[in-house]
């Protein structure tokens, strides 16, 4: 038996550490399911919006290309939020529409949290 070769407390600084190493794996490991729900509830949100979601407008190619504006880094994340709060031109105000989805009632998520969601799926 390991434990008779090891005094008490060799045992107890063992014990520690596999706690923090499992401790450390269940974070990662909910920090990526947590992002990858994210992304998910922000692809509904893309489909979903408006009844007919984003796509039906940003979809067309004279409209703003939003995941590669995003990706090319010319949207940052607080112009996106600003104008789906306030509306742009012909981009009607968004959140409450958003805040409609079900799948981000049923996760309960803030306005922001929604606008980051959505950000998220863009930008992958
Ligand atoms: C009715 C059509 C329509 C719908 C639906 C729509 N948009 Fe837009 N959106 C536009 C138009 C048109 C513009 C360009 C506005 C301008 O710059 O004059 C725009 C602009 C934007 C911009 C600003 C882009 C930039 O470069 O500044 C963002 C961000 C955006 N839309 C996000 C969304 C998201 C997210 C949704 C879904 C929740 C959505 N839009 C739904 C028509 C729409």
């Amino acid at each position: 038996m390991l434990g008779s070769f090891l005094n008490h407390n060799e045992r107890t600084k063992m014990k520690k550490s596999f706690g923090l190493l499992v401790g450390a794996a269940l974070l990662a490991l909910s920090g990526q399911v947590a992002a990858n729900e994210a992304e998910e509830i922000g692809a509904k949100i893309y489909e979903r919006a408006f009844g007919r979601g984003c796509g039906a407008c940003h979809d067309i190619a004279s409209n703003p290309q939003l995941a590669a504006l995003i990706k090319a880094g010319k949207l940052p994340k607080d112009q996106f939020a600003s104008v789906l709060k306030n509306g742009k031109n012909g981009m009607p105000k968004a959140t409450a529409a958003i805040m409609e989805v079900g799948p981000v009632k049923k996760a309960g998520y803030t306005e922001d949290q929604a606008i980051d969601a959505i950000y998220e799926y863009l930008k992958k």
